[in-house]
């Protein structure tokens, strides 16, 4: 099977937001995700600041179609791609909209990772995003999460 797997980068418009940060990040992955998973869409979404990173994969065609949607979306602006290439088999299976923020890292080793990632956004390429996001999808589902490492 071949994948198409795109990234960009864009800036979050708090200007068209109506509900809180918190509020208009859970309603857009419970929509996303749902949508993503009718249409076998993968991937993962990042904040860092006020700066989005996504990862979209699927079938040429579909995440074409998502993309065209999520690109007219102006809940973001500025949106820049960072890199568009077919694979033989997706990163993130499984996984309908993995999300994290860069602020939500109190584990150290993420913490670092997300560091340059949140200082210099535009220097941000498709390795530093697709190793950021692969690393704290497994952290998270191994239970690294944030309250697991507070507690320790
Ligand atoms: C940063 C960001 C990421 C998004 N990611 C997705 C996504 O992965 N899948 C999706 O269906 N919609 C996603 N959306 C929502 C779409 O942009 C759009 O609002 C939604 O598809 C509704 O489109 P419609 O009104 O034409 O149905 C995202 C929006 C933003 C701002």
């Amino acid at each position: 099977m071949t994948v198409t797997r795109l990234c960009y980068r864009s800036t979050l418009d708090f200007s068209k937001m109506t509900l809180s940060l918190d509020d208009e990040i859970d309603r857009l992955l419970a929509y996303a995700r749902a949508n993503n998973s009718r249409q076998g869409i993968t991937g993962a979404l990042l904040l860092a600041g006020s700066t989005f990173f996504q990862i979209l994969e699927g079938a040429d065609v579909d995440v074409r179609e998502t993309f065209a949607r999520i690109r007219a979306d102006d809940r973001h602006k500025d949106l820049v791609i960072i890199d568009e290439r077919s694979d033989s088999e997706r990163l993130m299976p499984g996984e309908w909209l993995f999300f994290t923020d860069t602020m939500d890292a109190y584990d150290g080793v993420l913490a670092s990772l997300f560091l340059p990632i949140a200082n210099t956004p535009d220097l941000v390429g498709y390795d530093d995003l697709v190793s950021v996001m692969m690393f704290s999808a497994t952290r998270v589902h191994r239970g690294f999460e944030t309250r697991d490492v507070m507690r320790a």
